[in-house]
């Protein structure tokens, strides 16, 4: 068999694009069919199958899936060309980096971010281009209600709230750890947890530190589940709740350590100065705030998470926020009053800044 290759007029070549080049502007522009056949995979559980029963042909997989062989060959393709399955001969077997983040159970798992990018994401992202053009967050236009932002309007809707909360204690779980290992609590009494969530953080650093008290401060229907949560962990009497709005409500005032965690992301820097005043204005001489986020270098270009990150914040949670620079939170800090400011790298992108009320 022989084959022959088209010689293009010079002209009509584009010119000087490598295979990997081609292939990174592929996986931008075929972003979401990358995207949906891994969310495909993932609520089929592929790849915990493929974990538990090692290298499966095509056939093999479309009975363990319970889906013909024709569509399980078209969902294995992207899968395989974009390096998230490997194909050896006839059999498909997990990628290393497969093997950490998608199968059920494993520590570093993403599989709750993905039924969140796929319930969340990819419904209010649609409507990017008139959020960046009004500079307003459009995307909120798909989910029930009228309140300015994701999070109030997610109370209307509890089976997306829950799909919300389960990816923010997936990802808690993991980079909290660090939080919890990495930043010294050691002389901090009472910890007021900011927009705690389902209280993931609480209990880890409640759990790490036998000496702390943790208010997990957040909307009422979120404060409930945390509760839950507590209560199941037995964690009651040195975890408490505080139902309220951090703009609106006041801040406890026997609080010696403020922590904003996955928070400050979410907000205008204007709104975040005006946190980060309302926790010195309630801390006494000595106490303490802990910025902890996903982190995006000072050079704003090579940050994959911050990219990857900010525009669901420009388009759906609020329309103002984004993962901003290690240096803006340090200088907002500091135009506050607070001192002692420290930026302490963690894994997965992530780091703390803390800072002290005094000198
Ligand atoms: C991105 S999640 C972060 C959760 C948690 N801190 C963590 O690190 O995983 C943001 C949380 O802030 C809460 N939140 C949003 N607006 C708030 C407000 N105005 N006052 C208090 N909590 C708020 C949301 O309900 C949600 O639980």
């Amino acid at each position: 068999m022989s084959t022959s290759t088209l010689d293009l007029e010079t002209s009509d070549r584009i010119q000087d694009i490598s295979p990997e080049e081609a292939a990174r502007f592929y996986s931008v522009f075929g972003g979401h069919i990358f995207f949906q056949t891994l969310r495909a995979a993932a609520a089929f559980d592929l790849f915990t199958i493929l974990s538990a029963k090692g290298p499966l042909t095509r056939s093999q997989i479309a009975t363990a899936l319970g889906v013909e062989e024709q569509p399980t060959r078209v969902l294995l393709l992207p899968l395989t060309v974009s390096g998230v399955l490997e194909k050896h001969g006839d059999c498909y077997a997990n990628s290393r980096l497969a093997e950490q983040l998608l199968v059920a159970g494993s520590p570093h798992s993403v599989l709750a971010y993905i039924e969140l990018q796929h319930r969340v994401m990819y419904r209010g992202l649609t409507r990017l281009y008139e959020s960046l053009a009004e500079n307003r967050n459009a995307g909120l236009d798909e989910f029930e209600g009228d309140e300015p932002t994701l999070y109030q309007r997610l109370a209307h809707d509890p089976g997306t709230e829950e799909v919300f909360q389960d990816a923010m204690q997936e990802l808690s779980l993991q980079s909290n750890r660090c939080l919890a290992d990495g930043v010294d609590f050691s002389k901090v009494g009472h910890v007021v947890d900011v927009g705690g969530g389902d209280g993931t953080n609480a209990i880890a650093l409640a759990t790490r530190w036998p000496g702390l008290r943790v208010t997990v401060f957040d909307s009422p229907t979120v404060c409930k589940i945390a509760e839950q949560n507590i209560r199941d962990k037995g964690l009651s009497s040195r975890i408490q709740t505080y139902a309220g709005d951090c703009f609106k409500s006041a801040f406890p005032v026997d609080a010696d350590c403020f922590l904003f965690s996955h928070f400050f992301t979410i907000w205008s820097p204007a709104k975040d100065r005006f946190l980060l005043q309302k926790a010195y204005d309630a801390l006494q001489e000595g106490g303490r705030v802990v910025l902890f986020n996903m982190m995006q270098e000072d050079d704003e270009s090579a940050s994959w998470a911050a990219a990857v990150g900010s525009p669901y914040f420009q388009a759906i949670a609020t329309g103002e926020g984004m993962l901003y620079t290690w240096s803006e939170y340090e200088e907002w800090m500091g135009s506050v009053g607070f001192s002692s400011i420290e930026r302490l790298r963690l894994p997965r992108d992530h780091g703390a800044i803390t800072g002290v009320k005094g000198s």
